[in-house]
């Protein structure tokens, strides 16, 4: 077809069409009902979009069997639906034509890059579509200025008086809500403008028939109005992440059919309005992350299902009734306030799922047996509260439950051994209480547990051996106890553990082999482990910090620890070590002090690593911490795959020389992803292969990744990652070309934030993806935390948070090419790279989609990124999501503000800024980095909100955090 069209003159062209004219009317004739007129409408439309399955040959006899295309039954005599959503339409001078289609009732044009809506519709020329009544233009990239289409306030929607349905969510409206002639609908039953820039108040003159009104993530400001109450038919009402203020009229408990109600992160005031538990209707209400203040009234629960109030300034008592009211209570969220009291002696709702009560003032004993027999209790977090007496050991009768969150509380007594029964526990968490007695050895029946984390009680007796069945667990921390005895000898089989927390004891004997891949912390200080530290340690090599300090360690530093590459701190002080210190790497912070038979020799930093091992690499190989955490990508495997009959032997050494001598490797595949063409002419595949053979183009490496400096013919430079084989990530398989279908996508992106693969080669030895050089000055990490140079100042800081905000709503927003949302699976500061002190690119992006965590056997971190970065949440639910990268992103920001790195000496960022924040509110001046924030009031000030941000973001629960937009909206308003 396509030949045909370009080939032939334009007689030849009106030849062919009066030929197609002739066939149509005939084929009509014979076998459509649809009107001549129509039909001919449908042709032109299919010339117009280019649709190839429209133009099948033979086809185009009967539109109504066109994909998309909808006819009146039984006869087909007229068009009544278009759904063209998804179809990659970019331009719309199309819809016009579409008025001629007189009969059209629903019309789709959603998940397409249409940026405006031409002239011709929604205009005195479109009044025929008098019957539309479904309009759905959701996902596009319409702005204000070309939806109206002239200076007239309004564009044109009242001509579509009909419109029942009417859906512009996620597209780029901005201006006022009150200009868009939404008034004129009469009939309009469902609005969504959801995902816009709207601002102005909340319309109270629409349509009186409207069942569905969504508005969330806008920019609408004022108050709720008190006319809310004359939407009489309302059922769902959603009004979250705007900036309402005001308190909410008590009018809105007359909306006597509504079922959802969403108010969430606004900054609404004052009490929650006892009408709305008049609504008997009313399942899922969420005020969540607001200012509202009072007491939460006490029949609130009566009708509703799903109730989220956390993130408020709530006081008084949890009213009596609230988690008993009812047999369909499925999720009850009040934390974050200032509830005190007791618990109310009732039983809990049995239908109870998630119930949240984190982070308040609640104090007592819990009921007896207010959680008995709760068969579908999956959530429990009561942390961070006051409660005393023992842990409610009817819990044990709880057998759904996932997440069993006690921490910071003041609970006494043992863990109740009973809790062997919860099968299906993945997260324990009953650090910093009084309990006493010993580990039960029950907890070997908890076979899915991933987190376990008895810290800071009095816990006595020895760890049980029968730990080591556990073998899906991620993290255990036992440090702070008066644990006694030995560790037990097959820990190294828990081959999941990335965290072994057990300082802090009264631990002794031999250290058994470790599980391999332990990466934030090993942690055995304050024992009495003694004996020479054993070799067996340097095979972690994934493990960041290793401390063994205070213990009655003996004989010398082995000199195989310097081969834990990822190492950031080794903490060996107060000790009894002698001899030499081996010569570790400029990224490992090292504390040796309190061991007198440590030879210390000043001022050779530098000396013995070019001595030893290690002298042939050149220090720019080590520039970049190699700490960067292990993800089992695709990509990896499917080179592995691939290759490791071929190459893998061959790449992993090699010095320059031979490197060079061997015969260039061959090309299989090298691809331009960019549509800019000069770098079609500039980029060079067989001259790339060639250049990362020569070590001198090397610039810096991370786990997975060797990254090159490679100088094309033209003179240009390019910055070009590749791929490094370790066998031990040769896990999964994908199909190849899904990967090179997802790489082709990402090449299309453009954001001076994302750093998009401009090329990418395959070959007999690897896998290479080429970038702009201009990319390349650092890394953030090594900006903020490797202090080389002067200490970045508040105004960069604040402009690397905008940029990687923006860079980040851009890859999640689905507004553009019809895509889904770019999901970064290894977000952290490694992973965005410095243009300039001001400019950031989040990098890394390819990582994206090539494989499905949930099918995933591995272990946390091996497929949720960096340690420190990864939010609680993927710990059960094992699925990289929009929230996940906005927690990420908070870890980010705090790094900005703090100055500290994600993960220091075995904690997490996030976790002490939460602590601190939580414990000392008014102290925040103090988490902030002194080094930046002394410097002016003003930055202090910006800092703070800045903080409240990260906060947000950080928030345990994932529907809490703010969308990306959102953040970069708060961030922009600093
Ligand atoms: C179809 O009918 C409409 C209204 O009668 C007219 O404006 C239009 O030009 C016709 N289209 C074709 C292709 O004949
Ligand atoms: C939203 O609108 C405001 C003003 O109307 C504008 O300043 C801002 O840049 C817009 N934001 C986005 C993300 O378009
Ligand atoms: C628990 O959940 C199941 C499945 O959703 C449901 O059928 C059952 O009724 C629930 N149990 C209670 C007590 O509500």
């Amino acid at each position: 077809m396509k030949k045909i069209h370009d080939g032939p003159s334009e007689t030849g062209k009106s030849i062919m069409f009066c030929f197609f004219f002739f066939f149509l009317s005939c084929f009509h004739v014979c076998f459509s009902e649809l009107s001549t007129n129509q039909t001919s409408t449908m042709i032109e439309l299919s010339r117009i979009l280019n649709i190839s399955d429209w133009n099948l040959p033979g086809s185009e006899r009967n539109p109504c069997l066109w994909r998309g295309v909808l006819c009146s039954q039984p006869d087909n005599g007229s068009v009544i639906s278009l759904t063209l959503s998804g179809f990659d339409l970019t331009n719309s001078s199309f819809l016009p034509l579409l008025c001629q289609i007189q009969t059209l009732e629903s019309l789709d044009v959603s998940n397409n890059s249409l940026s405006s809506i031409p002239d011709g519709f929604m205009t005195t020329n479109c009044e025929t579509l008098v019957g539309l009544k479904h309009l759905n233009f959701s996902m596009n990239q319409l702005s204000s200025s070309s939806s109206s289409s002239s200076s007239s306030s309004s564009p044109g929607l009242r001509y579509f008086s009909k419109l029942e349905d009417l859906d512009f969510s996620y597209n780029l409206l901005s201006g006022n809500i009150g200009d868009y002639g939404l008034d004129g609908l009469v009939q309009l039953r469902t609005l969504n403008l959801n995902f816009n820039n709207l601002t102005g108040s909340v319309p109270s003159n629409l349509s009186k028939t409207l069942d569905k009104l969504e508005i969330t993530n806008n920019s609408l400001s004022g108050t709720v109005p008190e006319s809310i109450q004359d939407y009489q038919e309302l059922k769902l009402l959603d009004l979250s992440d705007n900036q309402l203020n005001g308190s909410i009229p008590s009018s809105l408990g007359n909306l006597s059919k509504l079922e959802t109600l969403l108010l969430s992160n606004n900054h609404l005031l004052g009490p929650i309005p006892e009408s709305l538990s008049r609504i008997q209707t009313l399942q899922r209400f969420a005020a969540n992350r607001n200012r509202f203040t009072g007491e939460i009234p006490s029949a609130i629960t009566r009708h509703v299902k799903n109730l989220d109030l956390s993130y408020n300034n709530l006081k008084g008592t949890i009213p009596v009734d609230l988690l008993s009211q009812q047999l369909h209570l499925v999720s009850v969220d009040l934390s974050f306030n200032q509830l005190h009291g007791w618990l109310p002696p009732r039983h809990v709702s049995p239908s109870l799922v998630r119930l949240r009560l984190g982070s308040n003032k609640l104090s007592g004993p819990v009921p007896s047996s207010a959680f008995q027999s709760l068969e579908n209790l999956t959530y429990l977090e009561m942390d961070n509260n006051s409660f005393t007496g023992y842990i409610p050991s009817d819990l044990a009768s709880c057998p759904s439950l996932n997440l069993m969150n006690l921490a910071m509380n003041k609970f006494t007594g043992i863990i109740p051994p009973a809790f062997g029964n919860l099968t299906k526990l993945r997260v324990m968490k009953l650090q910093q209480n009084k309990l006493t007695g010993a580990i039960p050895d029950e907890v070997k029946q908890l076979s899915n547990l991933l987190i376990l984390d008895l810290s800071w009680n009095s816990l006595s007796g020895s760890i049980p051996s029968s730990l080591s069945n556990l073998t899906k667990l991620t993290n255990i921390n036992l440090q702070g106890n008066n644990l006694t005895g030995t560790i037990p000898d097959k820990i190294g089989d828990l081959d999941g553990l990335i965290e072994l927390q057990l300082g802090q004891n009264m631990l002794r004997g031999k250290i058994p082999v470790m599980p391999r891949k332990l990466q934030i912390s090993l942690n055995l200080s304050y024992n009495m482990f003694d004996g020479p530290i054993p070799t067996s340690l340097s095979q972690l090599d994934r493990l960041e910090v290793l401390d063994l300090s205070t213990n009655r360690f003996s004989g010398e530093i082995p000199d195989s620890l310097t081969s834990l590459v990822s190492l950031s701190q080794l903490i060996l002080s107060n000790n009894q070590l002698t001899g030499d210190i081996p010569s570790f790497t400029k990224n490992v912070k090292l504390n040796i002090s309190g061991n007198p038979g440590i030879i210390t020799k000043v001022n050779e930093e530098n000396g013995p690593i070019k001595k030893r091992s290690q002298g042939k690499r050149k220090r720019k190989l080590v520039l970049v911490a190699v700490g960067v955490v292990a993800l089992v990508s695709v990509i990896i495997t499917v080179i592995a795959l691939r290759f490791s009959r071929q190459g893998v032997n061959k790449m992993q050494v090699g010095s320059v020389e031979e490197e060079r001598s061997m015969e260039l490797p061959e090309v299989v595949r090298g691809k331009l992803l960019t549509p800019n063409s000069l770098h079609r002419s500039n980029i060079s595949f067989a001259k790339a292969v060639e250049a990362v053979a020569r070590q001198e183009n090397a610039l810096f490496q991370t786990m997975f990744w060797s990254y090159y400096r490679v100088v094309m013919p033209c003179g240009s430079s390019y910055l070009i990652k590749k791929l490094k084989t370790r066998d031990r990530v040769f896990k999964q398989a994908s199909s190849e070309q899904q990967l090179e279908l997802d790489l082709e996508m990402l090449g299309k992106l453009h954001h001076p934030n994302v750093m998009v693969p401009l090329a990418y080669v395959l070959y007999s030895e690897g896998f290479l993806l080429f970038y702009d050089f201009a990319h390349t000055r650092s890394t953030l990490y090594d900006v903020i935390h490797n202090h080389t140079g002067d200490v970045v100042d508040w105004t960069s800081r604040y402009s690397i948070a905008v940029g990687i905000a923006q860079g980040i709503s851009y890859l999640h927003g689905s507004i553009s090419n019809g895509r889904e949302p770019i999901l970064l699976q290894d977000l952290s500061s490694k992973k965005i790279m410095l243009k300039s002190l001001t400019e950031p690119l989040v990098g890394d992006i390819e990582l994206f989609k090539v494989m499905d965590p949930s099918k995933s056997n591995s272990s946390l971190s091996a497929f949720a990124g960096t340690i420190g970065y990864i939010p609680p949440e993927y710990a059960y639910t094992m699925r990289v999501t929009t929230a996940g990268n906005v927690y990420s992103f908070g870890v980010i920001l705090l790094e900005l503000l703090t100055g500290k790195p994600a993960v220091s000496e075995g904690r997490e960022l996030a976790k002490w800024v939460m602590q601190r924040h939580s414990s000392q509110q008014d102290e925040c001046n103090n988490i902030l980095d002194l080094r930046v924030s002394k410097t002016s009031t003003t930055a202090t000030k910006q800092m703070l909100r800045a903080l409240s941000i990260a906060l947000a973001c950080i928030n345990i629960s994932p529907g809490a955090r703010p969308k990306m937009k959102t953040v970069l909206r708060m961030l922009t308003r600093l």
